[in-house]
């Protein structure tokens, strides 16, 4: 599993919940994120954490990635060549998770 721009590490204690067993590679800009991150795991043996963006993956046989409040960083041009990037390192028929914040109609929230 692949988590980018995964910020403090919330997510993760879910994670474990859900299976302890899920490798994970964690990506984020942020050393200070990552740090976090890595404060929210009492074991980081199935976690390899990175400091880095989607350049810096290596790895093309991810089943599920998660880019919760991600996406929405960047404007269309550079969606145009971020989804890209990310879709390679996907399995066929792997998950994609995500969470956006988007304006409402009246601008708010
Ligand atoms: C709004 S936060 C969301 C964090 C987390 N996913 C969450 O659900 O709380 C966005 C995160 O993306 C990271 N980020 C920003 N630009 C990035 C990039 N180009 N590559 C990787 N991470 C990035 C930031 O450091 C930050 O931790």
């Amino acid at each position: 599993m692949l988590v980018l721009g995964g910020g403090t590490g919330w997510i993760l204690p879910y994670l474990y919940e859900i299976n302890p067993k899920f490798e994970i590679h964690y990506i984020d800009v942020s050393k200070n994120m990552i740090a976090h991150a890595k404060g929210k795991v009492s074991s980081v043996n199935n976690i390899q954490f990175m400091v880095g963006t989607v350049e810096n993956i290596t790895d093309h046989d991810f089943d599920c990635v998660v880019t919760n409040f991600y996406l929405d960083l960047f404007d269309n041009a550079k969606l145009e060549e971020l989804v890209p990037q990310i879709k390679v390192s996907l399995l066929p028929g792997a998950y994609w998770l995500q969470q956006i914040l988007w304006p409402s109609r009246d601008g708010i929230g």
